[in-house]
């Protein structure tokens, strides 16, 4: 990637950005990895201060993980709140250039003089026309083919005569299955224990929802999984009260007595252990759940008489 010249941002003019300032030879550029907020704010100083910034990310869009948060903790701000003018203001500034969907490959160099090599992963979307107003996912004619059920069963053939029912009858119990997709989902994740693709494929095919929002909905929502899920669900809270008061030790206990790692199921199929951002607990920190009972100020020992109960 060749370095470019800065260039004059006219609504920016004279604030020059405190990680610049006192820097007068402004040559070359900048590359900012990870534009969470940290790396937006760090983008947005620098191309303040003069200097021409590549701010890149591996994911699709820019915003990290505060995007997917809906408050922040301890003071309960609205996170897009935050977020939103820091987003429009790295999209709109011209000394940013956004380098989405890719990775750094190699770094080459000394510090002023760096190399840096990118590879962008392929996007589906031609970049210079899409505004992301998203109707191409809900008009996609490929994916917006509505099968009777039989023959929505032909593209899903590992679909047994047991699921088949089941979602037959969720789908014509429920009278609004777009609008109530959220609470669909839920109810096959609740029947399968996890979201079976093949089971979505059915759905998708058999409603004319296209795939890729049920995975998208499948994939935002921890609550979800399309994985094989055990038994039970063990949910160790990771959220700041609870890490402080030492919810790591539960985890690396919790690994150590079922001898599996975070996310994986053990091999009877009776438990799988996640970790999870504030159960809304946090006065009983450190807090565990599994299913639908929570326990709090868990320690250590106390955890296998816990996993007893299952
Ligand atoms: S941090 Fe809130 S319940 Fe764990």
């Amino acid at each position: 990637m060749e370095a470019e010249s800065p260039r004059t941002d006219s609504t920016t003019t004279g604030q020059s950005g405190s990680l610049v300032a006192g820097v007068s030879n402004k040559v070359g550029s900048v590359l900012v990895v990870g534009s969470g907020i940290s790396g937006m704010q760090a983008a947005l100083d620098l191309a303040n201060g003069g200097y021409y910034v590549y701010l890149l990310d591996s994911e699709p869009a820019i915003g990290g993980l505060m995007s997917k948060l809906d408050k922040t903790f301890p003071t309960n701000d609205c996170a897009m709140c935050v977020m939103s003018p820091k987003l429009v203001d790295c999209g709109r500034h011209l000394n940013i250039e956004l380098v989405t969907y890719a990775d750094v490959k190699n770094i080459e160099g000394v510090p002023g003089n760096y190399n840096v090599e990118i590879v962008r992963k392929a996007k589906s979307v031609d970049e210079e026309k899409c505004t992301g107003c998203g109707d191409c996912v809900t008009g996609c004619p490929s994916r917006y083919v509505v099968r009777p059920p039989d023959e929505a069963a032909q593209y899903a053939p590992e679909l047994t005569a047991d699921d088949k029912d089941f979602v037959d009858r969720l789908l014509r119990e429920e009278p609004d299955v777009e609008g109530n997709l959220l609470a669909v989902l839920q109810d096959v994740s609740e029947y399968c224990r996890f979201l079976p693709e093949h089971v979505l494929k059915y759905v998708s095919d058999a409603t004319g929802i296209p795939l890729a929002r049920m995975i998208s909905i499948a994939t935002f929502y921890d609550a979800f999984s399309l994985e094989p899920r055990g038994e039970h669900t063990i949910s160790v809270c990771m959220g700041t009260a609870c890490h402080v008061k030492g919810s790591g030790l539960l985890q690396s206990r919790l690994q150590d007595i079922l001898q599996i790692g975070n996310g994986e199921t053990t091999t009877d199929g009776k438990f799988t252990l996640q970790t999870v951002r504030c159960i809304g607990c946090c006065a009983l920190a450190p807090a565990v759940r599994i299913d639908d009972e929570t326990f709090g100020f868990v320690m250590v020992r106390g955890l296998e008489k816990i996993l007893k109960r299952f």
